[in-house]
């Protein structure tokens, strides 16, 4: 709980900076008012899948999706540094500050062999929980269903990360569509960062809807399905730079290994 209070006194700081900093540049554009999942609120109830990973403090540092019971795919930048003994996955949480929901210990972590860094690729990790949790699953695409990320087809994301770039988390989870992007146009955004076979852009043109920081690890959702993973973008929500999103068609297959291990 004291960490939770830490946590907001500098997100609230952090908030008052990038304002002054706004106003000093007097920039009063779209992009102060630039809400990540510039959508909508909404709850766990609907989004049974959608997990919180968090400190031993319970204090959500990325998001994830429950695949299986005891199985969440996340991020592997998610992952640096961390150990199953200081990790929690809490699932049924609306809220960054309530108490409600099902905590699990981690067993175990599995971050994909060849990660280095999110612009380099492999951004795919599995974590085992200890418990099983009570919730729906969500089903994830298979190695074949490359289709599914057609230029602008319509894709949900979801997360409690930052309501604009260098701003504070949001207290409830929310969501928004953005249309993927096609994988020259993102090369012609992002240069040689943007890993065609390992990633996947979606965003609009003109910015101003993307997930954002503390949003890492949770899903892209296409028709429903997992199809992606938040990992990394320029800002967030800036015309020009979509959102980068793991490719899991690439990953399927060993992400199968892992929840089938
Ligand atoms: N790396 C961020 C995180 O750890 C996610 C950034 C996503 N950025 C974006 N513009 N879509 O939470």
């Amino acid at each position: 709980m004291s960490g939770l209070t830490r946590a907001r006194k500098t997100a609230v700081v952090t908030a008052a900076v990038a304002a002054a900093a706004a106003a000093l540049l007097s920039a009063p554009t779209a992009e102060a008012d630039t809400r990540i999942v510039g959508g909508t609120t909404t709850t766990t109830s609907a989004y049974p899948f959608m997990m919180q990973i968090t400190d031993a403090s319970q204090n959500q540092f990325c998001g994830g999706t429950l695949v299986s019971p005891t199985k969440v795919v996340t991020a592997a930048h998610c992952m640096a540094g961390e150990t199953p003994s200081g990790v929690r996955v809490v699932g049924g949480r609306t809220y960054l500050n309530g108490s409600d929901g099902t905590v699990a210990k981690v067993s175990d972590i599995w971050v994909h062999p060849d990660y280095t860094t999110a612009t380099r690729g492999d951004d795919v990790a599995v974590l085992t929980l200890s418990t099983s949790m009570p919730y729906a699953t969500a089903s994830y695409v298979g190695s074949s269903d490359t289709g599914v990320y057609a230029a602008g087809t319509s894709a949900r994301i979801l997360g409690w990360g930052t309501t604009s770039s260098g701003g504070s988390s949001s207290n409830q989870l929310r969501t928004a569509t953005v249309p993927t992007v096609s994988d020259s146009s993102c090369a012609g955004s992002y240069g040689s960062d943007f890993v065609a076979s390992d990633m996947v852009c979606a965003g609009k043109t003109s910015g101003g809807v993307d997930s954002c920081q503390g949003d890492s690890g949770g899903p892209l959702l296409i028709g429903g399905v997992l199809a992606g993973i938040t990992s990394w973008g320029e800002g967030c929500a800036q015309a020009g730079y979509p959102g980068v999103y793991t490719r899991l068609t690439t990953f399927s297959a060993e992400v199968t290994d892992q929840v089938r291990s």
